[in-house]
């Protein structure tokens, strides 16, 4: 016999914007670890999303919502990130089951009579205008006079006198429950299913199997000002509903108009909508927690880099914005690679710094330089 080896088909962990972050970070008494779980810093702002996560935890948040805001770069996707992280499979955010009751009518069927009328043009036959079905159960018997549809599903289903069957009343579904145990002594080939006479009246309530099933979860909504007004008014009336989730949005627009109007607002958000919030702030980087962010960024991109470089990405970040320092991290590695080191320097940096324009840089540019583009 041989015995063939499998290679592993499992790839290595693709590494995206927010792999270092692990949690929140926080200690057993809620207090931030300046550097942990991946975070740096911003300690208020993951102090309060810590009681956020209790809050959830603690099912003490359904229908309050959220919102993170501050500068682009600050963290702010990261925290949500941190906070489902903390919440992990742990929460179980009411699982609801709704379970509704189906009104059925049950029995064994003592009459089955389609009542028919003439048919238009007369020659074609009659029509079944409804049908008379009697239910007998071991309360007593009812008459019914139902729809033609239920005829066809009677059919469908071969019920005949003797059988117990029930019949959905919103829809009008038929089931054959099997044939009535009174008459197990009967004569048949096929193998029937012999069932009791049912208890109570025809009418009667029968728990269906679980119709639906809603777990209402943490609902993360990031660049919240992308919404216009129509998804807002959804929005409000959602989180006043008794399922509504639990709501966290991101923004890092300061006043500006809500889309889709010429309203100006704080956070690009209705007022009405802002009323019903919670508001976590997230606060600039000093250069020393850039430099930590960025060392982290290194390290989860496994990329080499020196004490020295790092500062001045650090300032770099400073300059610029903190992702654009993180954005110059892959391409200086692949200079210094091509350059035969394995670890950045303050030349790759350098270079690399003068090649990528970030997003203020070029639109400071594209102000100064207007007449040179089209618009
Ligand atoms: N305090 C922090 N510690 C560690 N990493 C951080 C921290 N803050 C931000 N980062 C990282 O910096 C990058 C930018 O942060 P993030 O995307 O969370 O910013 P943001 O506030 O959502 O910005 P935007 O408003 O542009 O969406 C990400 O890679 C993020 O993981
Ligand atoms: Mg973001």
């Amino acid at each position: 016999m041989r015995i063939e080896e499998v290679a592993s088909t499992t790839k290595a962990q693709r590494v995206a914007t927010h792999t270092h972050i692990k949690g929140l970070g926080l200690q057993e008494d809620g207090t931030a670890v300046p550097m942990s779980a991946g975070f740096v810093g911003q300690e208020q702002a993951r102090e309060a999303c810590g009681v956020v996560v209790d809050m959830i935890r603690q099912k003490k948040m359904a229908g309050r919502a959220l919102l993170l805001t501050g500068a682009p770069g600050t963290g702010k996707t990261a925290l949500a990130l941190g906070i489902a992280q903390e919440l992990g499979t742990k929460v179980r955010i009411a699982g609801l089951r709704i379970k509704e009751n189906k009104e059925v009518y049950e029995g064994e069927v003592t009459e089955l009579t389609p009542e028919y009328t003439e048919g238009q043009g007369g020659s074609y036959g009659k029509v079944v205008s409804h049908v008379i079905i009697g239910l007998k159960t071991v309360k007593g018997a009812k008459q019914l006079k139902l729809d033609p549809t239920i005829y066809d599903s009677l059919q469908k289903e071969k019920v005949s006198p003797g059988d117990v069957i029930y019949i959905e009343a919103s829809s009008g579904a038929v089931k054959r429950v099997g044939r009535c145990d009174a008459y197990a002594t009967e004569f048949d080939l096929e193998a029937e299913e012999y069932v009791p006479l049912p208890k109570v009246c025809a009418r009667m309530h029968k728990p269906r199997q679980c119709v639906a099933e809603l777990v209402p979860g943490v609902l993360f909504v990031d660049e919240v000002h992308m919404l216009d007004i129509e998804c807002f008014t959804y929005l409000n009336r959602a989180l006043e509903s008794a399922l509504a989730p639990i709501v966290i949005f991101a923004t890092n627009r300061g006043l500006c108009s809500i889309r889709g109007t010429d309203m100006v607002s704080p956070h690009g958000l209705p007022v009405d909508l802002l009323d019903r919030l919670v508001i976590i702030r997230t606060l600039p980087y000093t250069p020393q927690e850039m430099v930590q962010i960025l060392a982290l960024r290194a390290q989860v991109e496994s990329i080499g880099i020196d004490e020295e470089s790092l500062a001045f990405l650090g300032e770099v970040g400073d300059r610029t914005s903190l992702r654009h320092g993180v954005q110059l991290l892959t391409p200086s590695m692949m200079l210094a690679r091509t350059n035969g080191r394995d670890e950045i320097s303050r030349g790759d940096l350098d270079e690399v710094d003068s090649l990528f324009h970030d997003a203020k840089f070029s639109a400071r540019l594209l102000a100064e330089q207007a007449d040179k583009y089209i618009s």
